[in-house]
This record gives C-alpha cells, sequence and structure tokens, in this order.
C-alpha cells in the first residue's frame, strides 16, 4: 500500500482558529511605507481596544524589531503537550512576531520559495498568539511567493494595500489588487492607504505640499471599487520614531496621531462591515 496522504489545503481548515480577523498589509512596491503603517496600525487598532498581533512576513528584510526597539529580545520558547511554542513579545499593547526576533540575517537571505513560505507559516501557526481580534501582516514587497501562499492558505484574511501618490507607485499598487482580486486568491480587499500624500514641514503644521503628485488613491479606490481608507502625510517624525523604535503616539505631533487614529477606526468599521 502506498504511504502517500493527501494533504488537506489549510484553507479547508481555519488557519489560525482563536484570530478573528488577519489583515494583509501589502504593497506592489517597495519602500512604501507598508511597514511603518503595519506597525502604527497595530499600535492603533490597540489603542482602540482589539487584541492586536504583529506579524512580520517581510523574511529577507524585516523591520519589525527596530520599529519596536526590540531587536536584543529573544522570544521565549514554551513547552505544550510535547511540542515548542514561541511567546510573542509585547509592546505598545501589540504581540510582535518576526523572523528577524528568531535568526539571523543571513540565514534568511538564502531561503527560497516554498521554503521562505513555508517557514513562516511555520513561525505563524507556532506562536502563542492567544486569542486575537487582529493580526496584522506585514507583508514583503511586491506580488512574490510569500505573498501568493500566505493569500491563498489563511482563509479569514483580507488586504490592505499601500501606495504613494507617484504614478509608479499607483501602477504597482493596481498590480497587487489585481493579484488579490484573481480568481485563484480571492482575497477581500479592505481598502487602500496613500502614504506620503503631502509633505507638511514640522514648523507648519497647517501647510501640505503635494510634492508626489495628488490623486493617486482615489483614483485606484474607484478603478477597483474599494475604499481610500487614509492619507497618511510625509512627516520626519515618522521616520525617526521609527528609527528609534517608538510608536507615532510618542511624537507631539497631533496631525500624525489623528491619521492613524481616524485609519484605524476606518479599518474597524470595515472588518465589521465584512461579517
Ligand atoms: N509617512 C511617512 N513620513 C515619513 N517617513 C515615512 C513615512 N512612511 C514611511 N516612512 C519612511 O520611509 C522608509 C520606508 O518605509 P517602510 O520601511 O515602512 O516601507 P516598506 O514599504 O515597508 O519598505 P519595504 O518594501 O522595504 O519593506 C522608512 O525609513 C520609513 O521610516
Ligand atoms: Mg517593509
Amino acid at each position: 500500500m502506498s504511504d502517500f496522504k493527501m494533504v488537506t489545503p489549510i484553507k479547508e481548515e481555519k488557519f489560525l482558529p482563536n484570530v478573528k480577523n488577519i489583515i494583509l498589509v501589502a504593497s506592489g512596491k517597495g519602500g512604501v511605507g507598508k511597514s511603518t503603517i503595519a506597525a502604527n496600525l497595530a499600535v492603533s487598532l490597540s489603542r482602540e481596544g482589539l487584541r492586536t498581533g504583529l506579524l512580520d512576513a517581510d523574511i529577507y528584510g524585516p523591520s519589525s524589531p527596530i520599529q519596536f526597539g526590540i531587536a536584543d529580545q529573544k522570544p521565549e520558547i514554551i513547552q505544550e503537550n510535547g511540542k515548542n511554542y514561541i511567546k510573542p513579545i509585547e509592546k505598545y499593547g501589540v504581540k510582535i512576531m518576526s523572523i528577524g526576533l528568531l535568526t539571523n540575517k543571513e540565514d534568511a537571505m538564502i531561503w527560497r520559495g516554498p521554503m521562505a513560505s513555508n517557514t513562516l507559516k511555520k513561525i505563524i501557526s507556532d506562536t502563542l498568539w492567544g486569542e486575537l481580534d487582529t493580526l496584522v501582516i506585514d507583508m514583503p514587497p511586491g506580488t512574490g511567493d510569500i505573498c501568493i501562499t500566505l493569500s491563498q492558505d489563511i482563509k479569514q484574511a483580507q488586504a490592505l494595500v499601500v501606495i504613494t501618490p507617484q504614478q509608479l507607485a499607483v501602477a504597482d499598487g493596481r498590480k497587487a489588487l489585481a493579484m488579490f482580486d484573481h480568481s485563484s486568491i480571492q482575497i477581500p480587499i479592505l481598502g487602500i492607504i496613500e502614504n506620503m500624500s503631502w509633505f507638511t514641514p514640522a514648523k507648519h503644521p497647517d501647510e501640505k505640499y503635494f510634492i508626489f503628485g495628488e490623486g493617486g488613491g482615489q483614483e485606484l479606490a474607484k478603478e477597483f471599487g474599494v475604499p481610500l481608507l487614509g492619507q497618511i502625510p510625509l512627516v520626519m517624525d515618522i521616520e525617526e520614531m521609527s528609527d528609534k523604535g517608538l510608536s507615532v503616539y510618542h511624537s507631539t505631533n497631533k496631525k500624525t496621531h489623528q491619521a492613524f487614529e481616524e485609519l484605524s477606526i476606518k479599518v474597524i468599521d470595515c472588518l465589521a462591515l465584512a461579517k
């Protein structure tokens, strides 16, 4: 008798049954601010009372250890029923897991295709998230292997696509939206977030300079029939906070707090509507 066994695709069961919503923060283009948005959205959702986790799925360039100032921490390994589980690190009300906390960069760099996706899936399922209302996943740039595998395997996933106003970023955002919409993936799209929508100088918080152009987010939202959930300004303190391992709520810039608060409220509304 053959010892071949049928493997049930994960999507048939519920991947992470104790997690109500999984938000994939993706983009077609690198460097548009996915990690910044994912981290601060997770903090904002937690401030709104949701039990929130953040999974940094960018195995080739993990950001969350630096963004949360936890790069020198090692997650605890806990044994349960003879199996090893990883305890996420908690900071600013968010349970965080990243490949950057588990292994060195050089090891992860040589993982390719299915190995990278399988390692990541194992990390997600072996992490002790507990009961969560939302798990935010910071995706690697583009529409590659990891993005496709996670989208196909996670049943309760919904996507947020981040763009910047430049035509090139809008065109790449269109590719990401088309991927989630594709018949073999079909992930509900929660909406679009336009980052670096305008530049606001620290000394003139009420001024807006549209240095990368205007209207890209609205254009894509209309084209795909999805909401434009937020426009986040380009402000120095966002980058400064991130580099120091702090959230945007540590900055004194109330406009930035407001932008993320409004974004998280809209995301919560969309999650509720999707139920
Ligand atoms: N609204 C903003 N204002 C100022 N700086 C920003 C803003 N958003 C992101 N940045 C900065 O831009 C850089 C790129 O952002 P980030 O790492 O979040 O992008 P990413 O899309 O995750 O990149 P990658 O594709 O490499 O993963 C970072 O230095 C970040 O601090
Ligand atoms: Mg990133």
